[in-house]
């Protein structure tokens, strides 16, 4: 049986990162520290398996990379690692999502369905590039038909600010109309990078937000993700996120920071869904499939955690 150890920062950069290279971003976060866990594993004293998981969300633990090396598959290696993993984690969920890129990530969603996880949820992330066909294609879209719908909810007494102009009085009327309104995962002021504030939204109806897409990005501008699009819980269907997501846009094909724009649906979420086909069909663009497995918290006997 492999030492399942939790490692320091030195002992993952210095044993492990060689071996087991996790994305550039990911291990620039692992250095910066704060809730990560690391787990590897060794024989005779040589790293053969790593696991990193995010430990910050309190009712979940985030199982962000797991791999064993070539030549010690298929011998209980990340069985051990994942239930070293939910031992420290007792109660919690641990929560995995695999992108599905090439080949090997369907054997990692056949280990995680043997292990007892549940297949929860799907999504896809779309990349979309800044090029002349897609600025042209959502600026005939605008010309042909977007300009109108925002022109007929502005007759609505309906406006759209941008972040940046937001000041002080629409943050606070926002964040006071959040509890309740809005859904309490879409809450903007627990984006998980930096706000790109020319490109983020809010619909407002006087001072009371209606909606609000707020984009971030975690490659210092160069890709703009639209984390939350939220609309009003007494407002969803009316049309108003449209508003938002289209000055998103807009501000994206106007912009010369951002190259790419992306953001996630998931399956479940028809809404979004349609507002996908109808709005958001870009030529060009790119999908990954994304699945969400979750396995509840509990205590697995087996695993021994040294070091
Ligand atoms: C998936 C992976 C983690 C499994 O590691 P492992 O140490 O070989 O897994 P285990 O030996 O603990 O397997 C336990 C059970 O899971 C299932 N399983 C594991 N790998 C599987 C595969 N490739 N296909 C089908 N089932 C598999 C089997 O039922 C296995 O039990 P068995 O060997 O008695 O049949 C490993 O193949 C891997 O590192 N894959 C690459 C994952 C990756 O891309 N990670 C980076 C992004 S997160």
């Amino acid at each position: 049986m492999p030492d399942i150890k939790r490692l320091n920062l030195i002992t993952y950069l210095g044993r492990y990162l060689s071996i087991f290279p996790a994305s550039v971003s990911l291990a620039q976060e692992v250095c910066r520290g704060e809730g990560k866990i690391l787990l590897g594993a060794e024989m005779d004293g040589v790293p053969c398996g790593l696991l990193i998981a995010d430990s910050q969300q309190d009712e979940k633990l985030l199982l962000e990379y797991i791999r064993i090396n070539e030549d010690s598959l298929r011998m209980g290696i990340a069985t051990a690692l994942i239930n070293a993993c939910v031992e420290l984690a007792p109660g919690r969920n641990l929560e995995c999502h695999v992108t599905l890129v090439d080949e090997a990530d369907l054997g990692l969603m056949r280990f995680l369905e043997k292990l007892g996880f549940e297949h929860v949820d799907s999504s896809d992330t779309v990349v979309i590039d800044r090029n002349g066909t897609t600025v042209r294609q959502w600026e005939d879209f605008m010309a042909a038909k977007g300009s109108g719908l925002i022109r007929r909810l502005e007759k609505k007494g309906l406006r759209v600010v941008s972040m940046a102009e937001a000041g002080k009085t629409v943050m606070s009327s926002l964040e006071k109309n959040l509890d309740g309104r809005f859904p309490d995962d879409m809450n903007p002021f627990f984006a998980s990078h930096d706000i790109l504030v020319d490109y983020s939204f809010i619909v407002l109806k006087g001072s009371e937000p209606l909606a609000y897409s707020i984009v971030v990005s975690d490659d210092g501008g160069k890709t703009a993700i639209v984390q939350f699009l939220a609309t009003a819980s007494d407002y969803v269907g009316s049309g108003v996120f449209f508003m938002c997501l289209a000055s998103s846009i807009s501000a994206f094909a106007r912009g010369e920071q951002c190259s790419k724009v992306a953001y996630t649906v998931f399956e479940k979420n028809m809404e979004m869904r349609k507002i996908q086909e109808k709005y958001l069909a870009f030529k060009g663009q790119q999908f990954w499939r994304q699945f969400l497995f979750r396995k509840s918290g509990q205590f697995l006997a087996g695993a021994k955690l040294c070091g």
